[in-house]
Protein backbone atom coordinates (compact mmCIF):
# COMPACT_ATOMS: atom_id res chain seq x y z
CA UNK A 1 0.00 0.00 0.00
CA UNK A 2 2.85 2.26 0.30
CA UNK A 3 2.62 5.35 -2.26
CA UNK A 4 -1.12 4.98 -1.88
CA UNK A 5 -2.65 8.32 -1.83
CA UNK A 6 -6.19 9.45 -2.27
CA UNK A 7 -6.97 12.62 -3.33
CA UNK A 8 -10.45 14.46 -4.36
CA UNK A 9 -11.55 12.87 -7.19
CA UNK A 10 -9.79 9.82 -7.63
CA UNK A 11 -10.19 6.12 -6.62
CA UNK A 12 -7.92 3.77 -4.25
CA UNK A 13 -7.88 -0.03 -5.72
CA UNK A 14 -11.40 -1.57 -5.06
CA UNK A 15 -9.51 -4.39 -3.10
CA UNK A 16 -8.00 -1.63 -0.60
CA UNK A 17 -11.83 -0.38 -0.05
CA UNK A 18 -13.50 -4.07 0.47
CA UNK A 19 -12.69 -3.77 3.91
CA UNK A 20 -14.23 -0.21 4.01
CA UNK A 21 -17.76 -1.35 2.84
CA UNK A 22 -18.74 -4.52 5.11
CA UNK A 23 -22.02 -3.54 5.88
CA UNK A 24 -22.86 -1.20 3.60
CA UNK A 25 -24.58 -3.76 1.90
CA UNK A 26 -28.62 -4.32 1.31
CA UNK A 27 -31.07 -4.13 4.28
CA UNK A 28 -34.41 -2.87 5.13
CA UNK A 29 -36.12 -1.60 8.25
CA UNK A 30 -38.25 0.69 9.11
CA UNK A 31 -38.35 0.03 12.32
CA UNK A 32 -36.95 3.46 14.81
CA UNK A 33 -33.91 2.31 16.65
CA UNK A 34 -34.17 1.47 19.97
CA UNK A 35 -31.41 0.96 22.78
CA UNK A 36 -30.44 -2.25 23.20
CA UNK A 37 -28.50 -2.74 26.71
CA UNK A 38 -25.81 -5.62 25.72
CA UNK A 39 -25.76 -6.50 29.53
CA UNK A 40 -26.67 -5.17 32.90
CA UNK A 41 -27.90 -2.06 33.77
CA UNK A 42 -25.74 -1.04 36.24
CA UNK A 43 -23.80 1.92 35.21
CA UNK A 44 -21.50 1.71 37.80
CA UNK A 45 -17.79 2.32 36.99
CA UNK A 46 -16.48 -1.47 36.16
CA UNK A 47 -12.97 -0.47 37.15
CA UNK A 48 -11.46 -3.62 35.71
CA UNK A 49 -8.74 -5.71 37.33
CA UNK A 50 -5.53 -4.52 34.79
CA UNK A 51 -4.12 -7.62 34.40
CA UNK A 52 -0.99 -6.19 32.71
CA UNK A 53 -0.29 -4.03 35.12
CA UNK A 54 -1.37 -0.87 33.07
CA UNK A 55 -2.74 0.90 35.73
CA UNK A 56 0.25 2.15 37.24
CA UNK A 57 0.46 5.43 35.76
CA UNK A 58 1.64 8.44 37.90
CA UNK A 59 -1.28 10.66 37.11
CA UNK A 60 -4.48 8.61 36.04
CA UNK A 61 -6.38 9.79 32.79
CA UNK A 62 -10.03 10.83 32.77
CA UNK A 63 -11.80 7.58 34.77
CA UNK A 64 -15.33 8.04 33.38
CA UNK A 65 -13.72 5.85 30.11
CA UNK A 66 -14.55 2.96 32.69
CA UNK A 67 -18.17 3.55 32.92
CA UNK A 68 -20.75 1.70 30.10
CA UNK A 69 -20.27 3.64 27.13
CA UNK A 70 -16.61 4.54 27.51
CA UNK A 71 -17.08 7.95 28.25
CA UNK A 72 -19.07 8.71 25.66
CA UNK A 73 -22.41 9.21 25.57
CA UNK A 74 -23.42 6.40 23.63
CA UNK A 75 -21.86 3.94 22.00
CA UNK A 76 -24.17 3.07 18.22
CA UNK A 77 -23.29 0.22 16.32
CA UNK A 78 -24.55 -0.24 12.94
CA UNK A 79 -25.92 -3.67 11.05
CA UNK A 80 -27.89 -4.77 8.39
CA UNK A 81 -30.97 -5.92 9.91
CA UNK A 82 -29.89 -9.61 7.99
CA UNK A 83 -26.81 -9.61 9.65
CA UNK A 84 -27.77 -10.90 12.80
CA UNK A 85 -25.04 -13.48 13.64
CA UNK A 86 -22.72 -10.01 13.46
CA UNK A 87 -25.55 -8.18 15.56
CA UNK A 88 -25.03 -11.67 18.56
CA UNK A 89 -21.08 -10.95 18.13
CA UNK A 90 -20.56 -7.34 18.59
CA UNK A 91 -23.28 -7.79 21.29
CA UNK A 92 -21.49 -10.62 23.09
CA UNK A 93 -18.28 -9.02 22.77
CA UNK A 94 -19.54 -5.61 24.45
CA UNK A 95 -21.44 -7.41 27.00
CA UNK A 96 -18.07 -9.70 27.54
CA UNK A 97 -16.40 -5.58 27.73
CA UNK A 98 -18.84 -4.26 29.84
CA UNK A 99 -20.01 -1.71 27.09
CA UNK A 100 -23.53 -1.50 26.55
CA UNK A 101 -24.06 -0.40 22.72
CA UNK A 102 -27.25 0.59 21.07
CA UNK A 103 -27.88 -0.78 17.87
CA UNK A 104 -28.58 0.93 14.60
CA UNK A 105 -30.13 -0.82 11.50
CA UNK A 106 -28.48 -0.09 8.20
CA UNK A 107 -30.37 1.13 5.35
CA UNK A 108 -31.27 -0.80 1.79
CA UNK A 109 -30.70 1.83 -0.29
CA UNK A 110 -33.17 0.76 -3.15
CA UNK A 111 -35.55 1.93 -0.13
CA UNK A 112 -34.30 5.96 -0.37
CA UNK A 113 -35.90 7.45 -3.39
CA UNK A 114 -34.74 9.29 -5.99
CA UNK A 115 -35.88 12.65 -4.61
CA UNK A 116 -34.60 12.10 -1.20
CA UNK A 117 -31.08 11.39 -3.20
CA UNK A 118 -28.56 14.07 -2.43
CA UNK A 119 -27.18 15.81 -4.66
CA UNK A 120 -24.33 14.18 -7.12
CA UNK A 121 -24.64 10.41 -4.79
CA UNK A 122 -21.97 9.21 -7.39
CA UNK A 123 -22.36 5.88 -5.51
CA UNK A 124 -23.33 2.49 -5.88
CA UNK A 125 -27.24 1.66 -3.75
CA UNK A 126 -24.90 -0.09 -1.44
CA UNK A 127 -23.17 2.43 -0.57
CA UNK A 128 -26.08 4.82 -0.47
CA UNK A 129 -27.49 2.42 2.25
CA UNK A 130 -24.26 3.00 4.22
CA UNK A 131 -24.37 6.85 3.72
CA UNK A 132 -28.21 6.95 5.13
CA UNK A 133 -27.44 4.64 7.81
CA UNK A 134 -24.35 6.92 9.30
CA UNK A 135 -26.34 9.94 8.42
CA UNK A 136 -29.33 8.48 10.92
CA UNK A 137 -26.64 8.40 13.59
CA UNK A 138 -25.29 12.05 13.17
CA UNK A 139 -28.77 13.04 13.31
CA UNK A 140 -29.51 11.76 16.70
CA UNK A 141 -25.93 13.16 17.99
CA UNK A 142 -26.35 16.43 16.78
CA UNK A 143 -29.68 16.83 19.05
CA UNK A 144 -28.56 15.10 21.46
CA UNK A 145 -29.31 16.89 25.07
CA UNK A 146 -27.38 14.84 27.09
CA UNK A 147 -24.13 14.17 26.06
CA UNK A 148 -21.22 15.91 23.62
CA UNK A 149 -19.70 13.13 21.81
CA UNK A 150 -21.19 9.33 20.67
CA UNK A 151 -18.80 6.34 19.52
CA UNK A 152 -19.98 4.94 16.21
CA UNK A 153 -19.17 1.36 15.61
CA UNK A 154 -19.46 -1.26 12.75
CA UNK A 155 -20.58 -4.66 13.09
CA UNK A 156 -17.69 -6.55 12.25
CA UNK A 157 -14.99 -5.19 14.68
CA UNK A 158 -12.55 -6.44 17.63
CA UNK A 159 -11.18 -3.88 19.80
CA UNK A 160 -8.16 -4.71 22.54
CA UNK A 161 -9.51 -6.65 26.11
CA UNK A 162 -7.66 -3.48 27.61
CA UNK A 163 -9.85 -1.02 25.45
CA UNK A 164 -11.14 1.18 28.68
CA UNK A 165 -7.49 1.22 30.09
CA UNK A 166 -5.88 2.52 26.31
CA UNK A 167 -8.91 4.96 26.09
CA UNK A 168 -7.68 6.41 29.60
CA UNK A 169 -4.34 6.66 28.43
CA UNK A 170 -5.79 8.18 25.37
CA UNK A 171 -7.56 10.67 27.06
CA UNK A 172 -3.91 12.02 29.19
CA UNK A 173 -3.17 13.24 26.01
CA UNK A 174 -6.20 14.03 23.65
CA UNK A 175 -5.66 18.22 23.49
CA UNK A 176 -8.41 20.13 25.34
CA UNK A 177 -9.14 16.82 27.44
CA UNK A 178 -9.14 19.09 30.84
CA UNK A 179 -11.20 21.83 29.66
CA UNK A 180 -14.24 19.15 27.99
CA UNK A 181 -13.59 15.92 29.47
CA UNK A 182 -13.26 13.03 28.81
CA UNK A 183 -11.90 13.06 25.00
CA UNK A 184 -11.50 17.00 24.64
CA UNK A 185 -14.64 17.18 22.27
CA UNK A 186 -14.14 21.28 21.62
CA UNK A 187 -11.37 20.42 19.44
CA UNK A 188 -12.83 18.20 16.91
CA UNK A 189 -15.62 17.41 15.06
CA UNK A 190 -14.32 13.39 14.38
CA UNK A 191 -12.05 10.88 16.08
CA UNK A 192 -11.28 8.27 14.40
CA UNK A 193 -10.30 5.23 16.41
CA UNK A 194 -10.44 3.04 13.75
CA UNK A 195 -9.58 3.74 10.43
CA UNK A 196 -7.88 0.79 7.91
CA UNK A 197 -5.75 3.39 6.09
CA UNK A 198 -5.03 7.01 6.09
CA UNK A 199 -3.03 9.54 4.44
CA UNK A 200 -1.26 11.80 6.87
CA UNK A 201 -1.28 15.90 6.27
CA UNK A 202 1.45 16.86 4.05
CA UNK A 203 3.16 19.66 4.99
CA UNK A 204 1.78 23.11 3.41
CA UNK A 205 2.73 26.77 3.64
CA UNK A 206 6.07 25.64 6.13
CA UNK A 207 2.43 24.67 8.34
CA UNK A 208 3.25 20.88 9.91
CA UNK A 209 0.21 18.38 11.09
CA UNK A 210 0.19 18.42 14.59
CA UNK A 211 1.54 15.31 16.22
CA UNK A 212 0.96 14.15 19.54
CA UNK A 213 3.43 10.94 20.71
CA UNK A 214 3.21 9.16 24.12
CA UNK A 215 4.12 5.70 25.11
CA UNK A 216 1.19 3.03 25.67
CA UNK A 217 2.25 -0.62 26.88
CA UNK A 218 -1.10 -1.79 25.61
CA UNK A 219 -0.34 -1.00 21.81
CA UNK A 220 1.20 -3.63 19.40
CA UNK A 221 4.79 -3.96 19.12
CA UNK A 222 6.13 -4.19 15.28
CA UNK A 223 5.66 -7.91 15.06
CA UNK A 224 1.97 -7.61 16.33
CA UNK A 225 1.30 -4.51 13.90
CA UNK A 226 -0.41 -5.25 10.25
CA UNK A 227 2.36 -4.68 7.24
CA UNK A 228 0.77 -1.21 7.02
CA UNK A 229 0.89 0.63 10.54
CA UNK A 230 4.59 -0.58 10.36
CA UNK A 231 5.31 1.53 6.96
CA UNK A 232 3.13 3.77 8.38
CA UNK A 233 5.35 5.03 10.87
CA UNK A 234 8.64 4.07 8.95
CA UNK A 235 7.37 5.86 5.95
CA UNK A 236 6.45 9.22 8.02
CA UNK A 237 9.27 10.40 9.91
CA UNK A 238 6.82 13.30 10.52
CA UNK A 239 5.32 11.25 13.45
CA UNK A 240 8.57 11.33 15.12
CA UNK A 241 10.92 9.04 14.28
CA UNK A 242 10.60 5.03 14.62
CA UNK A 243 8.57 2.98 16.53
CA UNK A 244 9.25 1.38 19.97
CA UNK A 245 8.70 -2.19 20.32
CA UNK A 246 7.33 -1.32 23.70
CA UNK A 247 4.01 0.34 22.18
CA UNK A 248 3.30 4.03 21.46
CA UNK A 249 0.27 5.87 20.13
CA UNK A 250 0.37 9.00 17.66
CA UNK A 251 -2.57 11.23 17.67
CA UNK A 252 -2.55 13.58 15.23
CA UNK A 253 -4.73 15.85 12.72
CA UNK A 254 -6.84 14.01 10.60
CA UNK A 255 -6.34 14.23 6.53
CA UNK A 256 -8.02 11.51 4.38
CA UNK A 257 -8.94 8.20 6.32
CA UNK A 258 -10.30 5.04 4.88
CA UNK A 259 -12.86 3.46 6.97
CA UNK A 260 -15.67 4.06 9.04
CA UNK A 261 -15.35 1.17 11.36
CA UNK A 262 -14.76 2.80 14.91
CA UNK A 263 -14.97 6.74 14.90
CA UNK A 264 -16.47 8.98 17.54
CA UNK A 265 -18.17 12.50 16.66
CA UNK A 266 -19.05 15.33 18.28
CA UNK A 267 -22.55 17.53 18.08
CA UNK A 268 -20.99 19.95 16.12
CA UNK A 269 -19.13 17.44 14.34
CA UNK A 270 -22.35 15.72 13.68
CA UNK A 271 -24.17 19.14 11.90
CA UNK A 272 -20.71 19.39 9.87
CA UNK A 273 -21.39 15.70 9.01
CA UNK A 274 -24.99 16.48 7.93
CA UNK A 275 -24.17 19.01 6.17
CA UNK A 276 -21.61 18.50 3.95
CA UNK A 277 -21.96 14.87 3.44
CA UNK A 278 -25.55 15.06 2.70
CA UNK A 279 -27.44 18.36 2.29
CA UNK A 280 -24.87 19.75 0.08
CA UNK A 281 -24.20 16.44 -1.62
CA UNK A 282 -22.34 12.91 -1.32
CA UNK A 283 -19.52 12.81 -3.49
CA UNK A 284 -18.66 9.62 -2.92
CA UNK A 285 -19.12 6.36 -0.17
CA UNK A 286 -19.58 8.01 3.27
CA UNK A 287 -15.69 7.16 4.78
CA UNK A 288 -14.33 8.77 1.28
CA UNK A 289 -16.53 11.99 1.63
CA UNK A 290 -15.71 12.12 5.06
CA UNK A 291 -11.85 11.96 3.83
CA UNK A 292 -12.37 14.65 1.63
CA UNK A 293 -14.23 17.08 3.88
CA UNK A 294 -11.84 16.73 6.15
CA UNK A 295 -8.82 17.18 4.15
CA UNK A 296 -10.73 20.19 2.41
CA UNK A 297 -11.00 21.75 6.38
CA UNK A 298 -14.13 21.29 6.66
CA UNK A 299 -14.45 18.77 9.34
CA UNK A 300 -12.04 19.13 11.92
CA UNK A 301 -10.18 15.72 13.92
CA UNK A 302 -7.83 14.00 15.17
CA UNK A 303 -6.55 10.34 14.35
CA UNK A 304 -5.04 7.62 16.52
CA UNK A 305 -2.55 5.31 15.14
CA UNK A 306 -2.09 2.37 15.46
CA UNK A 307 -5.86 1.86 15.24
CA UNK A 308 -7.31 0.80 18.62
CA UNK A 309 -10.17 -1.14 16.87
CA UNK A 310 -9.68 -3.37 13.74
CA UNK A 311 -11.67 -5.82 11.53
CA UNK A 312 -12.68 -9.30 12.59
CA UNK A 313 -12.06 -11.44 10.17
CA UNK A 314 -13.46 -14.98 9.27
CA UNK A 315 -12.46 -15.70 5.33
CA UNK A 316 -15.20 -16.12 2.40
CA UNK A 317 -18.49 -14.20 1.94
CA UNK A 318 -19.87 -13.60 5.77
CA UNK A 319 -16.77 -10.93 5.36
CA UNK A 320 -18.78 -8.93 3.26
CA UNK A 321 -22.62 -7.40 2.32
CA UNK A 322 -21.05 -6.19 -0.98
CA UNK A 323 -18.50 -8.42 -2.45
CA UNK A 324 -18.84 -12.37 -3.57
CA UNK A 325 -16.66 -15.18 -2.49
CA UNK A 326 -16.71 -18.42 -3.32
CA UNK A 327 -14.32 -19.68 -0.63
CA UNK A 328 -16.52 -21.39 2.18
CA UNK A 329 -16.53 -19.18 5.39
CA UNK A 330 -15.23 -20.20 8.68
CA UNK A 331 -16.81 -19.96 12.03
CA UNK A 332 -15.52 -17.72 14.49
CA UNK A 333 -13.76 -20.15 16.30
CA UNK A 334 -10.88 -19.33 13.06
CA UNK A 335 -11.66 -15.70 12.88
CA UNK A 336 -8.83 -13.36 13.81
CA UNK A 337 -7.96 -9.27 13.85
CA UNK A 338 -5.00 -7.91 12.58
CA UNK A 339 -3.03 -4.99 14.37
CA UNK A 340 -4.26 -5.37 18.23
CA UNK A 341 -1.89 -6.89 20.84
CA UNK A 342 -4.61 -8.32 22.94
CA UNK A 343 -7.78 -9.52 21.27
CA UNK A 344 -10.87 -9.53 23.23
CA UNK A 345 -12.41 -10.95 20.58
CA UNK A 346 -9.70 -13.98 21.52
CA UNK A 347 -9.55 -13.26 25.24
CA UNK A 348 -13.49 -14.04 25.16
CA UNK A 349 -12.63 -17.40 23.08
CA UNK A 350 -10.26 -18.52 25.65
CA UNK A 351 -12.85 -16.84 28.67
CA UNK A 352 -15.42 -19.25 27.24
CA UNK A 353 -13.95 -22.14 26.47
CA UNK A 354 -12.50 -22.56 29.68
CA UNK A 355 -14.26 -25.19 31.74
CA UNK A 356 -16.95 -23.60 33.88
CA UNK A 357 -15.93 -24.14 37.61
C1 LIG B 1 -20.10 7.92 30.67
O1 LIG B 1 -19.37 9.12 30.74
C2 LIG B 1 -19.72 10.09 29.79
C3 LIG B 1 -18.75 11.27 29.95
O2 LIG B 1 -18.78 11.74 31.23
C4 LIG B 1 -21.17 10.50 29.97
O3 LIG B 1 -21.54 11.44 28.97
C5 LIG B 1 -22.03 9.26 29.84
O4 LIG B 1 -23.37 9.60 30.09
C6 LIG B 1 -21.58 8.21 30.83
N1 LIG B 1 -22.32 6.97 30.57
C7 LIG B 1 -22.97 6.34 31.51
C8 LIG B 1 -23.64 5.07 31.09
O5 LIG B 1 -23.01 6.72 32.67
C1 LIG C 1 -16.39 -6.74 33.38
O1 LIG C 1 -16.91 -6.69 34.68
C2 LIG C 1 -16.62 -7.86 35.45
C3 LIG C 1 -17.38 -7.76 36.74
O2 LIG C 1 -17.20 -6.52 37.33
C4 LIG C 1 -15.09 -7.94 35.64
O3 LIG C 1 -14.77 -9.10 36.36
C5 LIG C 1 -14.43 -8.01 34.28
O4 LIG C 1 -13.02 -7.98 34.42
C6 LIG C 1 -14.87 -6.83 33.42
N1 LIG C 1 -14.33 -7.04 32.09
C7 LIG C 1 -13.72 -6.07 31.42
C8 LIG C 1 -13.21 -6.46 30.07
O5 LIG C 1 -13.58 -4.96 31.86
C1 LIG D 1 5.99 -8.75 20.27
O1 LIG D 1 4.90 -9.47 20.80
C2 LIG D 1 4.97 -10.88 20.62
C3 LIG D 1 3.73 -11.51 21.22
O2 LIG D 1 2.59 -10.95 20.77
C4 LIG D 1 6.18 -11.45 21.28
O3 LIG D 1 6.26 -12.84 20.98
C5 LIG D 1 7.41 -10.74 20.79
O4 LIG D 1 8.52 -11.18 21.55
C6 LIG D 1 7.27 -9.23 20.95
N1 LIG D 1 8.42 -8.61 20.36
C7 LIG D 1 9.12 -7.66 20.97
C8 LIG D 1 10.33 -7.17 20.26
O5 LIG D 1 8.79 -7.22 22.06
Amino acid sequence: MAGYRLTMGSWVPITMLMCCFIYGGILLTTNSPRPLSSSSRSDAPRHRSHRGGYSAYKAPGDQSVYNRTLGFGEVFYLSLPSRTDRQDAVELLAAYSNVSVTYVPGVDGNSIVEKAKPTKSQVTVAELGTWRAHANIWKKVMHSTEYEAALILEDDIDWDDNFAPILERLTKHLPKAGSSPPYGHEAWDVLWLGACLHTVKPESGGQKAKVIRYDDPMAPNRSEMREYDRKYFDEHPELGGPYKDSGERVIHEAYQPVCTMAYAVTKKGAQRLLYHIGYRQLDGPVDLAMAWATSAGRIKGWIVWPPLITAWRLGGPKDSDIQKSNSPSKGNDDGHSDGIKKSARKAMAAHFMTPRN
